[in-house]
């Protein structure tokens, strides 16, 4: 085995982080699930391929883990939310999720500072950028009832885009 590169500290909050990214796997994979009985099929293809993105962060930080000699732990995950009152209130879930995430990112970027941990820092460094996407996706998503509206036809829009950014999404990068 080798030897551990990081903090005790920096060890938990990385492990913590594995959880968190494991609920959000399954949280969205709930809500996908959600919203595949309920008929908005482009809002079920967006958050089962954000259900995915989960997983990947999920593993990143398992590896990283790993690899500096810490041993990731897999604990147990959260049951998510079953059902919604509605895809507004869904994806209102999903943006407080993710700026649950940022904060606990955040927190972890200052464990590294203060242990002056600079592979810790450097490897945390993608996850602070993504959280600002994140969020933003969100936030954008629900700015959409405003200028579109609540009504059916509207929700029906919604979904449209929805499933044109799950499509955008699930294409390779260039
Ligand atoms: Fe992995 Fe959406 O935070």
């Amino acid at each position: 085995m080798i030897r551990m590169k990081i903090s005790a500290k920096m060890k938990k909050a990385l492990n913590d982080q594995v959880r968190l990214e494991a609920d959000a796997t399954n949280n969205y994979l709930a809500m996908a699930s959600w919203c595949e009985v309920t008929g908005y099929e482009g809002a079920a293809n967006y958050f089962y391929s954000q259900s995915d993105e989960e997983r990947t962060h999920m593993l990143k930080i398992v590896h990283y883990l790993n690899d500096m000699g810490a041993i990731a732990t897999i604990s147990a995950t959260k049951a998510p939310a079953t059902s919604h009152k509605s895809l507004e209130t869904l994806i209102k879930a999903a943006l407080k999720n993710e700026q649950a995430v940022t904060k606990a990112i955040h927190k972890m970027v200052e464990i590294s500072q203060r242990d002056k941990d600079h592979s810790t820092y450097a490897f945390l460094e993608w996850f602070v950028n993504e959280q600002v996407q994140e969020e933003t996706k969100f936030e954008t998503l629900l700015q959409k009832f405003d200028l579109i509206g609540r009504d059916k036809l509207a929700i029906n829009e919604i979904d449209k885009l929805l499933a044109a950014q799950a499509t955008a999404s699930a294409e390779p990068a260039a």
